[in-house]
């Protein structure tokens, strides 16, 4: 959104900046305000999202693929997520920090769920919690959210089943729209306060957006959600792999960090670095 168009009574730059709460994503919705989100697994990153002005920041799974260096999203543990969220929610004075709940952390039923979201919420400071799957995932959402927990729902492709739904594969296509949108109106009957629609065809989006009262954050499926979400480290050009075709590239950091590295190790290796400017005196 644009910070004239911030419902929240405050830009990025304004000295008395409010927290984004779950209630503005409603009104954004209401409003016709696009709502703008990033994932973020450290401090720094946090911070500079946050100064940007960016509604709400997802502590996302996806730290298994960027920070832990897995092959997917399932080995993540809460162990390991927790002080990512920690840090993050330690750079971030106004953005809502969202907590992905990992694999394994929630299936065993609505108790482990809630169990999960309370470790999030008491120790690392969240103000909210994400989980994947629609109508096998309601129980867990009512449970959490009967506890003053908000609830993000995740629905269309949920990394952490990739094996289960046969791969990187678009959801919602064909006779799956009709599943798609009772996944899309089970995750707001239990109370869920958004939901990310991830890898659907647009059309599908928008019939979900327009049906459901709660806002629609799109993770590739297109322009009519309610709102836009990325992998950072995908949008900004940080990682050296094949980024998924609903990325777009804003910089590119890869390229950026190893000349800057390369041209440090040339220069040790030259003892051009350091220089008098950088040596202390007696
Ligand atoms: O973990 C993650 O980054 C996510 C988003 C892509 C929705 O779940």
């Amino acid at each position: 959104m644009t910070d004239e168009q911030r419902p929240y009574g405050s830009t990025p730059s304004d000295p008395t900046l409010k927290r984004v709460r779950t209630r503005h994503f409603k009104r954004a919705k209401e409003d016709g305000i696009k709502i703008t989100g990033l994932t973020s697994y450290d401090f720094m990153s946090a911070s500079i999202f946050d100064e940007a002005g960016v509604d709400f920041l997802l502590v996302g799974d996806s730290a298994g693929n960027t920070v832990f260096g897995y092959d997917t999203t399932i080995p993540v543990t809460l162990d390991e997520l927790i002080p990512l969220t920690a840090a993050v929610v330690r750079g971030a004075n106004r953005a809502l920090v969202i907590a992905d709940m990992p694999f394994g952390s929630y299936e065993n039923g609505p108790k482990q769920a809630l169990e999960t979201a309370m470790r999030f919420m008491k120790e690392t400071g969240c103000q909210a919690v994400k989980l994947e799957g629609g109508r096998r995932s309601a129980d867990q959402i009512e449970r959490i959210v009967g506890a003053g927990i908000p609830v993000m729902g995740h629905i269309g492709f949920t990394p952490q089943s990739e094996h289960g739904l046969g791969g990187h594969i678009i959801q919602g296509r064909g006779e799956d729209a009709d599943r798609l949108l009772a996944d899309a109106h089970a995750v707001e009957r239990a109370g869920a306060f958004a939901v990310v629609l991830e890898m659907v065809p647009s059309e599908i989006a928008g019939r979900c957006t327009e049906e459901l009262s709660i806002p629609t954050i799109s993770v590739g499926a297109g322009p009519h959600c309610d709102g836009q979400l990325m992998v950072w480290t995908d949008w900004a050009g940080f990682g050296a792999g094949r980024i998924p075709r609903f990325v777009k590239q804003y910089a590119n950091i890869r390229e950026v960090l190893l000349d800057a590295t390369k041209t440090y190790r040339q220069e040790v290796e030259s003892g051009i670095y350091p220089g008098p400017e950088h040596e202390y005196s007696e």
